[in-house]
């Protein structure tokens, strides 16, 4: 049945629940009888009749042996990885496992200034210190790029004695380090290249777009699944190459994890991965394809700009940013507009630009809608757009952040805060990116930064206000 089937947890999980036993077990609906119809409408009878966990039979994601070990090792095989370890939280969890399965108190690794908040408690968790690295930035469309080749240089020489390098890549735009170069001097210096590839899991898919992490020689990368293939929302996938102490890996993994994992979570990634399997190429370079299409329209319109690749930096297609600088709004109005008025909803929106996703679900007509709806986009009154101006340098933590966890705090005024060790994480979402970062030496422009984009939906911080934040109780 599972080879027939080629998606071994689906397989498992449908044998089981038509093998008429009597249920005595988790979950507390007993297989959808005893579901309130709500429930029943939302997941039908079918869905609730297989969501079964912790049997002999649907394996156990802590320790692998049948079908959810099949399925690591069938996706391991799809994606150039030696290992994989399949997350029902999200690369939110795989990066901490990346994180606090590879280094321990007191050691340095290098970060990007715009890593995902999922960093923050890797950071904690394992002990390790952040080494800030500065990302390259495009002026015209007023968003980040990526980190250098030439910042991984410097940063080797001044901080030799790092254990690892995490990047993020490609970035929420699609914008790609250059993971082969940056592979061989990392490794080059005895550290280990680790990846948040949350926006990438299509790439290895079609030769457009740039190389994946583990093709470009990445020892660990964790990828969201659920953000551009076909399985359910949390779920993602962590490659393993097998230069990383693959045992440490999967015990951080398995100590992140709940111990009752959703079964139908786990088969959504199974069967994302068998859909990529019969036909990833044809749907993903399809997609490609669409957004070239939609890039060459989108230039068409007065007012807006598409964005393409630029220098030292590849860029994956199917993220189609569109500047409406020209239009004189801002992206954030620009968004309100299209969702409100034109039905129209995009990723995300930051001070100049909406970021549309094209994935392989899309096709010709969808996208002429897209861009008939560009074309009602009305003219404001914006003269000035302000980029998030963030350090160019390469930095060190003031404290480590489990240090800065521990630590006695007191809240200050935020325009009192500069100069000070912030002890909370301040994060506009989305993107989810931390403007600041527990351990982190509070700088001017990150102060007028906050006070600028303050009106945006704020996580991390205890006053959402911004008005006060919460600094280390002692002086720098
Ligand atoms: C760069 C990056 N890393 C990690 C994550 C977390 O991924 P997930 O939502 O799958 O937990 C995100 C989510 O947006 C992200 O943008």
């Amino acid at each position: 049945m599972a080879k027939k089937f080629s998606a071994p947890i689906a397989a498992a999980m449908q044998k089981y629940s038509s093998d008429g036993v009597l249920p005595f077990h988790t979950p507390g609906h007993k297989q959808g009888r005893g579901a309130h119809e709500f429930l029943r409408e939302l997941l039908t009878a079918e869905g609730l009749r297989q969501e079964v966990s912790l049997m002999e039979e649907l394996d156990d994601l802590h320790a692998p042996q049948t079908c959810i070990k099949e399925a690591q090792s069938l996706a391991a095989k799809l994606w150039h990885a030696d290992e994989t370890i399949f997350f029902v939280n999200g690369t939110t969890s795989a990066v901490q496992a990346i994180i606090f399965g590879t280094l321990k108190a007191g050691d340095l690794i290098m970060i990007p200034r715009n890593a995902h908040r999922s960093v923050i408690a890797g950071l904690i968790l394992s002990g390790a210190t952040p080494i800030f690295l500065p990302v390259e930035f495009d002026e015209e469309f007023n968003l980040p790029l990526n980190v250098s080749v030439e910042t991984i240089e410097r940063a080797i020489k001044k901080f030799p004695q790092a254990k690892a390098v995490l990047l993020v890549s490609p970035n929420y735009y699609g914008v790609a380090a250059d993971l082969e170069k940056i592979s061989r001097l990392v490794h080059a210096a005895g550290m280990l290249l680790l990846i948040d590839e949350a926006h990438g899991a299509h790439l290895t898919f079609c030769d457009e777009l740039p190389i994946s992490a583990m093709e470009a020689g990445a020892d660990l990368a964790a990828q969201s699944t659920h953000k551009i293939l076909g399985s359910l929302t949390q779920t993602s996938m962590l490659m393993i190459k097998k230069s990383v102490d693959v045992e440490r890996v999967k015990m951080a993994a398995s100590l992140l994890q709940t111990t009752s994992p959703n079964q139908l979570l786990l088969a959504s990634l199974d069967i994302a991965r068998l859909q990529m399997e019969l036909d990833g190429q044809k749907k993903i370079c399809a997609a490609v394809e669409l957004s070239k299409k939609l890039r060459g329209e989108i230039k068409k319109i007065h007012g807006l700009k598409a964005f393409d690749a630029v220098k030292n930096f590849a860029l994956d297609a199917t993220k189609v940013t569109v500047n409406v600088q020209g239009l004189g709004l801002t992206g954030q109005e620009a968004e309100k507009i299209l969702r409100r008025d034109l039905k129209v909803q995009c990723e995300l929106s930051d001070a100049a630009n909406l970021l549309f996703l094209i994935t392989y679900a899309d096709d010709a007509e969808i996208i002429f809608k897209l861009v008939e709806a560009l074309k009602l986009l009305p003219r404001g009154s914006r003269e000035k757009f302000l980029s998030p101006s963030l350090s160019a340098e390469i930095s060190l933590a003031e404290l480590s952040p489990r240090e800065t966890f521990y630590s006695p705090v007191e809240v200050v005024p935020l325009k009192k805060s500069v100069g000070r060790i912030c002890a909370e994480e301040i994060t506009f979402y989305p993107p989810g990116i931390p403007l600041l970062m527990p351990g982190e030496k509070i700088a001017a422009q990150v102060v007028e930064l906050i006070e600028r984009e303050k009106f945006l939906r704020v996580i991390g911080a205890v006053d959402k206000t911004l008005s006060t934040i919460k600094v280390v109780n002692r002086f720098v």
